[in-house]
């Protein structure tokens, strides 16, 4: 059994899938681990530490996946048209690709990994139950990007953001109100917390509001029987009505005036992310005020925001970084890849006397059902094999 680790492709990407702990914990299951020359040199693990830990390192790419049984990903391989180099073409048949690959964005790769005769399995997709906690690569990473993102505003903040009483006078605390109070949001609350902000936030899932005050934050909400079926069973948010959304818009208008900083974390799974903050709300906030926007690559909270770019909006910027957890790379690796090791462990059926250890795929378990898009060269997730049958 061979693991594929590649050096990640795609633009603004800087994990990397495996970490040399979990090289050594793969070596221990019974795999041999190929690591991609250099794969980990911006999550500073330098090839060295995964030789040590027991990897190949292996400089080129395809000599990489000849023969792998599993491939670890960050990010989708690069399809043919994509760029020059057609990664997917790379991968064996047969080959279990373990990775954050974004079908809802992109419908045309999941064909394609099943024309590739390859088990595709969408980490995102691993359901929210108590045995696949560990392997919540959601939470591991949105997790990283809430705390980023009050980093991200402080830094651009010409101000303080506890409030500091000196000799020459006070520096008034800062107001920050965090938009979407999941795990991205709670994190933002808590680090905004401790760098002694004072802090509200707001989401469309009433169980928000314990978690809100739990951590000090002051929870504003729309009053609406509409918020008590907005939770789906997997915990996320559901997409509001017209009338709900212009009800919030009103809160948010009225509450984002006073505001310093916004950190806009609000998303629903495979829709557009929800806009929250308008162009005039954007205008109504004085100078100084930062406003960083996590989902500006689902489409953004905020209708000012660029993704890649901090822009200034009538004094106000508007910070739209691309993949904030990769601005952590070094922790969101590590996180990220435990969460594949947890996910793989289970996969693999311990060798009885002499015999090797292997996989053993059972496609009805809660999570392997969920999460696997394709396998023996067929669509097989429901939300896009009836797409295909559609076509
Ligand atoms: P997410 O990343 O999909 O969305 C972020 C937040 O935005 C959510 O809290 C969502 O309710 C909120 N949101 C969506 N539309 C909004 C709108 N129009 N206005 C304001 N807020 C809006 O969600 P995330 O962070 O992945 O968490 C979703 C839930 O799953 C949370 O309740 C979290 O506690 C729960 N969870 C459960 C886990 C488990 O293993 N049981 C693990 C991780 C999270």
């Amino acid at each position: 059994m061979k693991i594929a680790v590649p050096r990640e492709r795609r633009a603004h990407e800087r994990r990397v899938a495996a970490t040399p702990e979990t090289v050594k914990k793969y070596i221990a299951l019974g795999f041999e681990v190929v690591v991609e020359a250099g794969a980990g040199l911006e999550s500073q693990v330098p090839d060295e530490l995964y030789q040590n830990a027991g990897a190949v390192i292996e400089p080129d790419l395809a000599r990489l996946y000849q023969g792998a049984t599993v491939v670890l990903k960050v990010q989708r391989p690069l399809l043919a048209g994509e760029a020059e180099l057609d990664e997917l073409a790379l991968i064996p048949q047969g080959a279990l690709l373990l990775a954050v690959l974004s079908p809802f964005n992109t419908p045309e790769s999941v064909e394609a990994y099943a024309k590739a005769g390859i088990t595709a399995m969408a980490l995102e997709f691993v359901p929210r139950i108590s045995r696949a906690q560990s392997m919540d690569v959601l939470s591991s990473q949105s997790n990283l990007a809430g705390y980023r993102a009050v980093l991200d505003a402080a830094y651009e903040y010409d101000r303080a953001m506890p409030m500091m009483m000196t000799a020459a006078g006070t520096v008034a605390p800062a107001k920050v109100m965090v938009l979407g109070a999941g795990v991205a949001g709670l994190q933002a609350i808590a680090t905004a917390k401790r760098l002694g902000a004072i802090v509200s936030a707001t989401d469309v899932r009433p169980a928000a509001k314990e978690q809100v005050e739990s951590l000090g934050g002051r929870f504003v909400m729309v009053d609406s029987e509409e918020t008590r079926e907005a939770e789906t069973a997997g915990g996320y948010a559901k997409e509001m009505s017209d009338d709900f959304k212009h009800q919030q818009a009103e809160l948010v208008a009225k509450t984002i005036q006073g505001q310093d900083i916004v950190i806009c974390t609000a998303l629903i799974p495979g829709r557009k992310a929800p806009v929250l903050v308008n162009d005039e709300m954007v205008a109504s906030m004085r100078p100084g005020s930062i406003i960083v926007d996590l989902a500006v690559e689902q489409g953004g909270n905020c209708t000012a925001s660029k993704a890649g770019e901090v822009v200034s909006v009538g004094g106000v910027r508007v910070v739209g970084h691309f993949n904030v957890p990769s601005r952590l790379a070094a922790d969101a690796s590590a996180l990220y890849a435990k969460n594949l090791l947890n996910y793989v462990t289970p996969l693999v059926s311990a060798g009885e006397g002499e015999a090797p250890a292997s996989l053993a795929l059972d496609f009805d378990d809660e999570i392997l059902a969920a999460s696997t898009l394709t396998r023996d060269g067929q669509v097989v997730h429901a939300a896009f094999a009836a797409q295909q049958a559609e076509q």
